[in-house]
């Protein structure tokens, strides 16, 4: 059987054989078809790509009916259950492998040594109103970035694209925890570099005097959230970190507009929504008063629903566990059971069942950030600091692609036909 697909236009009768690879036909390969031959030829509408690939990759694979979710080829169980650092999932992602030994060694090395920021992005941050949003402030200094490292551009030469992931990866964790510090009006910690990349991290959001010390569960529970939030293949950050790394800018640039398409409500800052939305319920009394709002359509069911999963988020499965282990540690946090109870009920009711409507990976990672004692608005920048590793692996994978080119999609324009200028006195 040829991988063809014979398309029949019967506007002219024509038939055209169309090569198919990997399950797909080439969107370019529709362009040939034409009604005149002076025709722009035929394209593919599909608006928010539901149904197009818009590169080839060897990251991440996700099987979203079968709830499967791959670094590199090995499953995020995995990974949460055996990697004790962060930095060997962010090395496996960006090279491909997991690392032996003195690879490890010599990435943490490296990525440690770039964990400190420039004098003058703190002060830069300290221009920043007291209640300026921790995502806001996150984006704005990623992107001021830039003007400290202007070799950055030098996007083709891999030795300056490695020492830019070193920086990224190193100084996300900084940068996040001065946008917290800076919310309470406490003094910045600066990273500490004996310290686990989580450890670290901990330590600079909650240090106060000496005695601080990151609790070993915790370090090892924000680890596997790290681990589980540090790619989805071309899910909308990721895609616009392409994007923009398309036209070859600088990193850093990119890596700010991945993290601002990150914080919309409907992608990264769903954790965030999830703990309002179980705030304004209360009370397992007032569940079924609100799935009935959700099948009426007046609402939505946050931390519910997935384009690409069709069955249960393997990362909400991980987190469900997680969330125990760390409650044994900080104490429940009262909306667990909440979310237990809009868990059953959702699960057995038809309108999410056909819809396969399960939870997402926001759905108990608020819970577990809530009782660890990170404020809601700061979840956002929680889930873009392990996802950079992820934004950085597509955005090197992109440039080196042969294939790809500044992207730049097509429109069917359907506004007004060419007309004549009007004076000002003269229009309605
Ligand atoms: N609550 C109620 N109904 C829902 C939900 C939900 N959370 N999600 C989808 N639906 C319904 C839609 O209304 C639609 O119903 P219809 O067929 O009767 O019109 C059907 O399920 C299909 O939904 P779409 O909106 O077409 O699905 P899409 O793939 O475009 O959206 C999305 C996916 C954005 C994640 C959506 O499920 C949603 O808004 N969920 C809530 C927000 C959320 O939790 N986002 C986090 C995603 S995970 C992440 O980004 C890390």
């Amino acid at each position: 059987m040829p991988d063809t697909l014979t398309i029949t236009d019967n506007r002219t009768g024509k038939k055209y054989e169309i090569p198919i690879e990997h399950d797909t036909v080439k969107a370019m390969d529709l362009r040939q078809i034409k009604v005149h031959e002076d025709d722009f030829g035929m394209m593919a509408y599909d608006p928010a790509y539901m149904n197009t690939a818009s590169v080839k990759s060897n990251i991440t694979f996700i099987d979203g009916d079968k709830g499967i979710l791959r670094y590199r080829g090995y499953p995020i169980e995995q990974l949460a259950e055996h990697c004790t650092s962060f930095l060997e999932v962010a090395y496996l992602l960006l090279h491909g492998e997991l690392p032996d030994r003195p690879h490890l060694e010599d990435w943490r090395y490296n990525i440690k040594m770039h964990t400190f920021v420039h004098e003058n992005i703190k002060k830069l941050m300290e221009g920043f109103r007291y209640d300026a949003h921790p995502m806001g402030m996150f984006i704005s200094t990623i992107s001021a970035l830039s003007t400290f490292y202007p070799e950055a551009k030098d996007i083709m030469n891999p030795d300056v694209r490695r020492k830019q992931m070193y920086r990224l990866i190193g100084k996300v964790p900084t940068i996040a925890a001065f946008t917290y510090r800076h919310s309470k009006g406490m003094p910045y910690i600066y990273p500490d570099n004996e310290l686990t990349y989580a450890g670290n991290f901990l330590n600079m959001m909650f240090k106060i005097g000496q005695s601080y010390k990151p609790h070993p569960v915790l370090e090892h529970a924000l680890t596997v959230l790290f681990i589980l939030h540090a790619d989805h293949e071309q899910n909308c950050s990721t895609n616009t970190m392409r994007s923009i790394g398309s036209s070859h800018i600088d990193p850093y640039s990119a890596c700010a507009g991945a993290a601002a398409a990150l914080w919309g409500p409907l992608h990264g800052g769903a954790n965030e929504a999830v703990l309002r939305m179980l705030d304004e319920i209360g009370s397992k009394n007032n569940v079924s008063a609100i799935i009935k709002d959700v099948k009426e359509g007046k609402r939505k069911l946050m931390g519910f629903g997935h384009r690409i999963y069709k069955n249960y988020d393997p990362r909400a499965k991980v987190i469900k566990q997680l969330a125990y282990e760390v409650f044994e540690v900080t104490g429940t946090n009262p909306k667990l059971d909440l979310a237990l109870e809009l868990e059953r009920i959702a699960l057995e009711d038809d309108y999410f069942v056909k819809r396969k409507l399960y939870p997402n990976v926001d759905f108990y990672s608020g819970l577990i950030y809530e009782a660890m004692g990170f404020p809601m608005d700061f979840f956002p920048v929680l889930f873009a600091i392990p996802r950079t590793a992820g934004w950085l692996s597509h955005w090197q994978e992109h440039l080196l692609d042969p294939e790809q080119k500044i992207a730049r999609p097509r429109q069917i324009y359907l506004g007004a036909g060419e007309r004549n200028w009007i004076a000002i006195n003269k229009r309605s």
